[in-house]
């Protein structure tokens, strides 16, 4: 397995390319199934979860085509998908288990074939991840729902959904993308309340309008869909990575350096803007990105994660790296998933003061970090340790790295370029 060794305590000054949004390509994908015409996405990331979509997205019959060379400092290519005709409406478990956001192939599905078999995806490291707000959402268009042996078997009377009233009792990101994916081409009007208002959830709103749906309400809890007979293709440029820009803006932060997050759209930023410019760092928005820069010793923080507009909890385990390094004690609570501080012994290994009490972390700022062979065991977790790597004095080896090539294309590449001493090796 793959590890990563950083040599810490360089400063980080340059232009760092913002790819597409992971969270964004993993919900745009299974909109090709919707239409029998191509879907054309740019600006996609190259990652292992992009890449196994694309492998799932084969197995229903759907044809996928990259273009776009694979050139250095070049971010991202463009895919066309085709669902000329769907030859199989089931998600195997052993795709399903590797990469739970295949679960968004449910909606689609039901909605284009009137059936869909998807296996239950399992928990993973950051929590159990239930999908019962997904089964809801599809019930409440009229879907019936059974488990069996692990899967779920969703089916459309008559072969099609009809429009219906949503009402979220949480707010959830995955199920509101199936129940507007779903209501797309559902009979009639779908009303979705208490919608998740994540920028990628408004991503995917524009690609269906592109591909001929009619959504009013983008962009607020309150979702309105028109159903249609049938969309057509589209080409759509996905979203910039606003966790992938965070996740760099607290490299500028813990090495005390000067980034521009090239393409990073600010709009989609606010709360994590917010939280770096309260642990004192100089935050500008230029021409070309946002530009972060370290200005004086970083200060300790109080946040608390919530659903967008709300602090990011994808960025919760990065600014934590950060804020182990700042000048007091910060206090971060973690209200989205219930496991999500696997990253907290790997940084104390490394010299981070942190104390864990249920949901709540107190990080007590310490002088230096250590470098120490460490464990990635999440997609953020890992991009903790490789911040604190850079930070720290001596070497960092992050073992497991394939859990970062899930979501942060070119890590290397992009970190080398601003001045970090970190290399690749494949005897992890
Ligand atoms: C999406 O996951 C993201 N993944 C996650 O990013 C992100 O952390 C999460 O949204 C929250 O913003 C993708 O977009 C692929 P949820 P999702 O449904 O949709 C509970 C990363 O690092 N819940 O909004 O699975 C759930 O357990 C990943 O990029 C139910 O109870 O998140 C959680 O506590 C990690 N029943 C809360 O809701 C359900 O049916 C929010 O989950 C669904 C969710």
């Amino acid at each position: 397995m793959d590890r990563i060794i950083i040599r810490g305590g360089k400063r980080l000054e340059g232009r760092v390319p913002i790819s597409g949004a992971k969270n964004a390509a993993l919900t745009l994908l299974p909109c090709a199934i919707l239409t029998d015409q191509p879907l054309t996405l740019s600006n996609l990331p190259r990652l292992a979860d992009v890449d196994g979509f694309g492998h799932l997205m084969n197995g229903l019959g759907i044809s996928t085509s990259i273009a776009g060379a694979k050139r250095k400092g070049v971010v991202g290519r463009a895919m066309t998908l085709k669902a000329e005709t769907i030859v199989s409406t089931t998600a195997p478990y052993d795709m399903v288990r590797k990469m739970r956001a295949s679960i968004l192939v449910l909606g689609p599905l039901l909605a284009r074939e009137g059936e869909a078999t998807v296996s239950l995806p399992g928990g993973c490291a950051i929590g159990n991840r239930p999908i019962d707000l997904h089964l809801k959402a599809l019930e409440a268009l009229g879907a019936d729902i059974e488990m069996t042996a692990g899967y779920v078997r969703a089916t459309a009377p008559g072969g099609r959904l009809s429009g219906g009233r949503i009402v979220f009792p949480i707010v959830s990101v995955g199920a509101t993308e199936n129940a507007l994916m779903a209501a797309a081409l559902a009979r009639g009007e779908s009303v979705i309340e208490n919608a998740a208002r994540e920028p990628e959830i408004a991503d995917l709103c524009r690609c269906l309008v592109a591909m001929g749906a009619e959504i009013e309400g983008i962009g607020t809890e309150r979702l309105i869909v028109q159903g249609k007979d049938s969309l057509h293709g589209a080409d759509y440029r996905v979203m910039p990575d606003r966790i992938e820009a965070g996740s760099y803006a607290c490299a500028a932060g813990i090495t005390g350096g000067d980034l521009l997050l090239e393409g990073a759209n600010a709009d989609d930023m606010g709360a994590i803007l917010s939280g770096l410019s309260e642990a004192g760092l100089q935050v500008t928005h230029e021409a070309g990105g946002i530009r972060v820069k370290a200005d004086g010793p970083l200060r300790p923080l109080s946040l608390s994660t919530a659903p967008y507009p709300g602090f990011p909890t994808d960025m919760q385990a990065q600014f934590m790296a950060m804020l182990a390094l700042a000048n007091g004690t910060s206090v971060l609570t973690e209200t989205i998933f219930e496991n999500r501080y696997m990253h907290v012994p790997e940084l104390a290994r490394m010299g981070a003061d942190i104390q864990v009490h249920g949901r709540t972390a107190i990080v007590k700022g310490v002088e230096k970090l250590t470098g120490a062979p460490v464990m990635a065991t999440d997609l953020r977790a890992s991009m903790s340790l490789i911040l604190a790597g850079l930070a720290a004095e001596g070497t960092t080896e992050v073992l497991r790295v394939y859990h970062l090539d899930r979501g942060y294309e070119r890590l290397e590449e992009k970190l080398s370029a601003v001045g970090a001493d970190i290399e690749r090796d494949g005897e992890g």
